[in-house]
């Protein structure tokens, strides 16, 4: 008997030499490159996070209070749940959600950031309707495109805005939206978009959420900015109005930037469904989802929001806190606009980005030259601009504005 020619047992493989090499995110590339970079007059116009006047991303005063206090009664790492803390989500929920919060036919679980909010919700979606098309409105978030294709949907694009009249193209917007199908889910931003800090204004919540509701579309609500717009209520209205309007929606929330908990990975997920028992249902399978992306959310950030939220005070402190920062943001947003005359629209725009016409390749000049990290499709972390940098960015750019 012949032994089979190319069968040796003995023979090793190496067994990641298959991996192909696969490119970073920008956002991932771009820190990379900030981080080697050994200039000490460097401005990080990058990564979203808040930065104070001096460059600084502190740990809120709240927060520190709040893990203080962990630190002292916290009896317990024991796993929760997959669906994190019960406490923390019934908190959470009015802020986001307003009085809907009280409404059986919406239930949530807690995620690892607003990332695996939206993770989950491909999940789940993808398990309802396979074969649904997730709309995204462009540009948008660069993670928004790889998390709904990784949760297996299929995604396509309509167009939002216009960097070289830094205007909202609704109409555009609308008639695109016209040509999805019943069971699509168009995704929205909450509030202050990333990457373009433009807002649809009420009257512009409300027809797309008729358009919703008429071709029977499910919106995906994704809101990571509450209380750095113009106000923490005032953010959420366009979600809000969107849950009056539809019987059926999910909202995927961040609480890495109003309670500067980034690397803590904190967010949540709720879904509306038509009915209790399937919201329930909903519910479930957020939870089985879960238990094969990270098993049990990480504690700790929704234990510091679960105990701010817990106190009165904290809460207060919270609140006077988020607001300083959304004054600073405000405050850069019209700076930049004075800054930048052609930029004139930037003034009406809130939260922590701006996306700017740039010629073609002057991301690359403006690292290599001027120090100047911001992503190649023009977007800018506001917060990264001070009263100090915004003149030497303002002259850096301004050739390079198309
Ligand atoms: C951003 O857009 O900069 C943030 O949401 C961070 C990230 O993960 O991309």
């Amino acid at each position: 008997m012949q032994a089979a020619a190319n069968l040796d047992p003995l023979e090793k493989i190496a067994f990641f030499d298959g991996i192909e090499d696969q490119a970073l995110d920008p956002m991932l590339t771009l820190l990379v490159q900030l981080r080697a970079d050994p200039r000490p007059d460097t401005i990080d116009l990058g990564i979203g996070v808040y930065r104070d006047e001096q460059g600084n991303t502190p740990v809120m005063a709240c927060v520190k209070q709040a893990e203080d206090h962990l630190v002292h009664h916290q009896s317990s790492k024991a796993y929760l749940s997959a669906d994190g803390d019960p406490a923390f989500l019934k908190l959470l929920a009015p802020i986001v959600l307003g009085s809907h919060a009280a409404d059986p036919r919406i239930a949530g679980i807690q995620t690892p950031g607003g990332t695996g909010a939206l993770r989950l919700a491909a999940a789940l979606m993808a398990r309802a309707h396979p074969n649904a098309r997730v709309w995204l409105g462009q540009p948008t978030w660069a993670q928004h495109t790889a998390l709904m294709r990784a949760g297996g949907l299929a995604t396509i694009d309509y167009p939002f805005f216009d960097p070289a009249t830094q205007a909202v193209l609704f109409d555009d917007m609308m008639a695109a939206l016209e040509g999805a199908a019943a069971g699509d889910i168009v995704l929205l931003h909450g509030c202050c978009h990333n990457p373009t800090g433009a807002e649809l204004t009420a009257a512009q919540w409300q027809a797309v959420a008729e358009l919703v509701a008429r071709k029977g579309l499910l919106p995906l609500i994704d809101i990571a900015y509450q209380g750095l717009g113009r106000g923490f209520d005032e953010d959420a209205a366009g979600l809000r109005l969107m849950l009056d309007a539809v019987p059926e929606a999910i909202v995927c929330v961040s609480c890495s930037k109003n309670f500067g908990l980034y690397r803590e990975r904190i967010g949540a997920i709720w879904v509306k469904a038509s009915d209790a028992d399937t919201a329930r249902r909903a519910r479930q399978g957020l939870m089985v989802a879960a238990r094969t992306l990270w098993s049990m959310p990480p504690d700790h950030g929704a234990a510091v929001v679960r105990t701010v939220l817990e106190s009165a005070e904290l809460t207060k402190l919270w609140r006077d806190e988020v607001e300083t920062m959304r004054r600073r943001l405000q405050d850069v947003h019209l700076r930049l606009a004075a800054a930048l005359p052609a930029l004139a629209g930037v003034a009406e725009q809130t939260g922590m980005f701006a996306l700017l016409p740039l010629a073609a390749g002057a991301g690359e000049i403006l690292r290599r030259e001027h120090g100047i990290y911001l992503m190649d499709n023009g977007r800018i972390n506001i917060a990264g601009l001070s009263d100090k940098t915004l003149p030497r960015f303002a002259d850096a750019i301004r050739p390079y504005l198309t």
